[in-house]
């Protein structure tokens, strides 16, 4: 499955992609975790790896390597398109716990109509290349943005996974992202709702999204370990089962 994990600033974006990941690895799968985050911080949830962590479109060398241009370099120049990307997992891949492979893409700069850069041509080559291999899971944790990628990049992931947390404002943006992904071609729409704590909160965010037309999948509820690992900087689904066991039961909706 390829699948993105969007939402508001703060939902738990991160926290259900590196469960997802996780899960879909122990499981038996070839799982590469996406970070498309402007502060990529995947890798500690993922838990296990304390690399140095520099995005991929930070990687000046990286990019003028493969598109001959480095960014920055002037506008309107001219860069090649027909590079390879199958190398980027060998070399910059990064092993987490579970066996997860991450790839810090770093964020995808926003511009008209899909920002023209050798950057975001990098990703989108990329972003390509992993949702067309059918021997690998992918999970990307995404910012909320996704428009800016255009079409020809997106469209043939199986699944957005937009979180929603017990407030208006998230479901706001879950209505912005569910139109805009369905203006470039994302044709499974669904929610998850976290960080509940009581029936009340559940119904009224489930009758918001219901005249949404969007569809919940599955609800996690407010959990103090998740809260607690993160003050520690540790990944929460070492430290507790129950959150894996979660994460199957999502895994099982999807
Ligand atoms: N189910 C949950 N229960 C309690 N806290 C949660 C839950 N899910 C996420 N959080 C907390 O919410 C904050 C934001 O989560 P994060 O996954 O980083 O969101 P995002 O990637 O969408 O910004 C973190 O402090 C995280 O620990
Ligand atoms: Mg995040």
């Amino acid at each position: 499955m390829k699948i993105g994990i969007s939402g508001k600033g703060g939902v738990g974006k991160t926290t259900i992609s590196a469960g997802l990941a996780r899960i879909f690895s122990r499981e038996g799968e070839k799982v590469i975790a996406l970070d498309t985050d402007s502060s990529p911080n995947l890798i500690t949830t993922l838990g296990g790896a304390k690399a140095d962590i520099k995005p991929l479109t930070e990687m000046n060398d990286l990019i003028a390597e493969k598109t001959g241009v480095k960014p920055g370099s002037g506008y309107g120049q001219m860069f090649k398109l027909n590079f390879t990307v199958d190398d980027i997992l060998d070399r910059f891949g990064i092993e987490c716990n579970d066996g997860v492979q991450l790839l810090v893409a770093g964020s995808i700069r926003q511009g008209g109509g899909g920002c023209f850069c050798p950057e975001n041509a990098l990703i989108k080559k990329l972003l390509q290349h992993y949702i067309n291999k059918s021997d690998y899971t992918l999970i990307m944790d995404m910012e909320a943005g996704i428009e800016h990628l255009g079409r020809g990049t997106t469209e043939n992931i199986d699944v957005l996974i937009t979180v929603v947390e017990p407030n208006l404002r998230s479901v706001e943006t879950a209505e912005r992202i569910n139109k805009l992904s369905k203006d470039i071609g994302i044709k499974n729409n669904v929610a998850v709702l976290n960080k509940v704590k009581n029936l009340r909160e559940k119904k009224i965010i489930e009758d918001k999204l219901s005249e949404l037309s969007i569809p919940i999948i599955y609800t996690i509820p407010y959990s103090d370990s998740v809260n607690e690992a993160d003050l520690k900087g540790t990944s929460v689904f070492d430290e507790d089962e129950k959150l894996m066991n979660i994460m199957s039961e999502l895994k099982q909706k999807l």
